[in-house]
């Protein structure tokens, strides 16, 4: 230390103490923020994962917290995050979603996933959370009927509460988010039909991108859909009927279309693929007709299966078409490659 005290200039020295010591303090976790957080380990049952949340120790360094930055309300939890990767049904979070996590006011991302033991409806405090942009409750055990309360999250930008047990139809509110674009409820037990009023969804942002996929739902897909602007739709693996042909449209500009095992029932041969499409997937349907020599104008395909429908002629020669392969195309009614080969 003598010989330290010879180097470095006493000035410069303190300027090093000054940040050590005065730095940390601003960074300090919020008293509240920090009882709150001790109130949610302790409904959760003390997760062993959780050993970092302790008194002695600034709650912004826990696992699973992050704060705000300390020019801006220093130290306020701002997202509270924990993926339980482990798979062990022991492991992870136990319980139901606490009402306390209402009182972490300043919480933008809510993050919760992979725990088989949280269970039970969505508490209604999380519409206190007013800056909440991100919530992801995906693949835990919760249930009940999906709150409409949620549109009154004033910022929700991206809900995930897909591979849960969630039941009964999609509230027509839901169109009533004004600034959501990523709406996942994949692989719940959700059924009735789409509700029109979803398309709305995307008139307030650019792009929407819907995940419904893997559900009950059943009946014709609502014409209002055609006019949305949506970067990804997956309603596969339900039980939808009828006409899907207005979906497609040259001028839209969707990415990714799963509309797979379902019961739609129409013809393709007079559609117009938007050109943006980097993944169709159509197999398993009821689908008739031709398919039509524009789709070699989808540059970017690279997803592609129309298997197990009623297609019929010949596959259009072409530099996207001859991409694939017979496994993206057969079973299907009367389809083939050339005059030569065809029923
Ligand atoms: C859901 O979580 C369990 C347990 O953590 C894990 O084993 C499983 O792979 C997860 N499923 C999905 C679809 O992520
Ligand atoms: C939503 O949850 C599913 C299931 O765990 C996951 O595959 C998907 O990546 C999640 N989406 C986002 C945007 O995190
Ligand atoms: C959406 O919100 C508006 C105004 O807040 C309300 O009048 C309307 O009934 C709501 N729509 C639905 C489907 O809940
Ligand atoms: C679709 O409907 C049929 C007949 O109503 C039913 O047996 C089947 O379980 C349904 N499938 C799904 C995925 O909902
Ligand atoms: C696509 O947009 C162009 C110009 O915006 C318009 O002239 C054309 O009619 C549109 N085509 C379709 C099929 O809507
Ligand atoms: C296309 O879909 C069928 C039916 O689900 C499946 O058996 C086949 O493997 C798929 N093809 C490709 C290339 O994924």
């Amino acid at each position: 230390m003598a010989a330290l005290n010879h180097l470095v200039p006493i000035p410069l020295l303190g300027l090093f103490f000054f940040f050590f010591l005065v730095s940390p303090p601003t960074l300090a976790c919020d008293a509240g923020d920090r009882a709150t957080l001790l109130k949610i380990k302790a409904r959760f049952l003390n997760p062993g994962k959780f050993t970092s949340w302790d008194e002695s120790v600034d709650c912004c360094t826990w696992y699973g917290v992050t704060c705000s930055y300390p020019q801006d309300n220093g130290g306020r939890v701002t997202s509270l995050k924990y993926y339980n990767m482990d798979g062990a049904a022991s492991s992870g979070l136990f319980g139901r979603l606490p009402d306390e996590l209402g009182d972490l006011s300043f919480l933008g991302v809510l993050a919760l996933g992979n725990h088989p033991n949280v269970y039970g409806v969505l508490p209604l405090t999380l519409t206190r959370l007013t800056s909440l942009s991100i919530l992801y409750l995906f693949n835990n055990s919760l249930y009940g009927a999906l709150p409409s309360f949620l549109t009154q999250i004033p910022s929700l930008a991206m809900l995930n509460l897909s591979f849960n047990k969630f039941r009964g139809p999609i509230p027509p509110e839901f169109s009533n988010f004004s600034s959501l674009h990523y709406l996942n409820l994949e692989a719940n037990d959700l059924e009735g039909v789409i509700p029109s009023t979803i398309a709305s969804l995307s008139k307030s942002v650019l792009s929407v991108s819907l995940f419904l996929s893997h559900n009950r739902l059943s009946g014709d897909i609502p014409a209002e859909l055609w006019a949305s602007n949506w970067r990804s739709l997956y309603l596969s693996h339900n039980n939808l009927t009828g006409d899907a042909t207005a979906l497609f449209s040259v001028n839209k500009t969707i990415s990714y279309m799963d509309l797979s095992y379902n019961k739609l029932e129409f013809d393709i041969t007079r559609i117009h693929f938007p050109i943006t499409l980097l993944k169709l997937s159509l197999q398993n349907n009821k689908i008739t007709g031709s398919i039509p020599a524009q789709i070699n104008q989808l540059s970017e395909l690279f997803i592609f299966n129309v298997s197990y429908n009623q297609l019929c002629g010949i596959i259009p020669a072409g530099p996207v078409m001859d991409r694939f392969d017979d496994t993206h195309f057969f079973p299907n009614k009367c389809l083939c490659r050339s005059k030569e080969t065809c029923p």
